[in-house]
């Protein structure tokens, strides 16, 4: 390079090389924000195609963060659903739509109460950071599926007072940090070790 090692040079050297970090420190970020904007936007499409928030959603809030018995991280990521008792009805399996998988952050699901009927869907294993799983007092039916037994970080899982049929699965023991477990008031066997 002509300008060799004068101050000058240097100082050209060192501002562009200031100026490309400073660039990739906000590229990066700008694509992190679109990442963050695009997962809590299929969030709110899983929570509209449930169809529980049908006749809750005021007309002046597009958020939906903002909707009864929904609280989000900072990062406007899904961690809660408090829907106990609001006389939602249908089926479950039908209800909870495809997209309940990408509600990853969901730490809370409780739905106890109203008027689920149908079986709980196997899609239910998905919520890898589920803490607390509540779905008693509902007309659900058919068996427990197994993969509730990928629900590591649950404390509490209640699904008394439905008509689960069938045997607990196995895989319900290897919930290691499960505080509360209730399924009493079902017709179901007991585990088959
Ligand atoms: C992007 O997000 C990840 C985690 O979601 C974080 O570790 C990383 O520091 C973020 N990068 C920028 C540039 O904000
Ligand atoms: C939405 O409207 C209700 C009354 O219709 C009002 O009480 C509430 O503050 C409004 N919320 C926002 C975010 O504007
Ligand atoms: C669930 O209940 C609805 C009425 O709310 C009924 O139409 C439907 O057939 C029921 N499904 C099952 C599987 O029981
Ligand atoms: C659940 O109940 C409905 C209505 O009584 C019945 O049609 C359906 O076969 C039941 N499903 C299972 C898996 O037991
Ligand atoms: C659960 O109940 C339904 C309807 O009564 C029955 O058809 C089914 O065989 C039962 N399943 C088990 C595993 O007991």
């Amino acid at each position: 390079m002509a300008c060799g090692f004068s101050n000058t040079c240097r100082a050209v050297i060192v501002f562009i090389w200031a100026a490309l970090t400073l660039l990739k420190v906000h590229v990066a970020s700008a694509t992190n924000i679109s990442i963050h904007v695009a997962a809590s936007e299929i969030e709110r499409q899983a929570l509209l195609n449930s169809g529980w928030w049908k006749d809750r959603i005021p007309h002046n809030t597009s958020d939906h963060c903002g909707w009864v018995g929904i609280t989000c991280d900072y990062e406007g990521r899904i961690t809660d659903i408090g829907l106990q008792n609001s006389n939602i009805k249908g089926e479950l399996g039908r209800t909870i739509p495809k997209e309940i998988g990408s509600l990853r952050n969901l730490e809370s699901l409780d739905l106890s109460s109203n008027n689920l009927n149908g079986t709980i869907p196997k899609e239910i294993g998905s919520l890898r950071n589920l803490e607390l799983l509540d779905l008693s007092s509902n007309n659900l039916n058919g068996t427990v599926p197994k993969e509730i037994g990928s629900l590591r970080n649950l404390k509490v899982l209640d699904l008394g007072s439905n008509n689960l049929n069938g045997t607990i699965p196995k895989e319900i023991g290897s919930l290691r940090n499960l505080e509360w477990l209730e399924l009493s008031s079902n017709n179901l066997n007991d585990i088959v070790l």
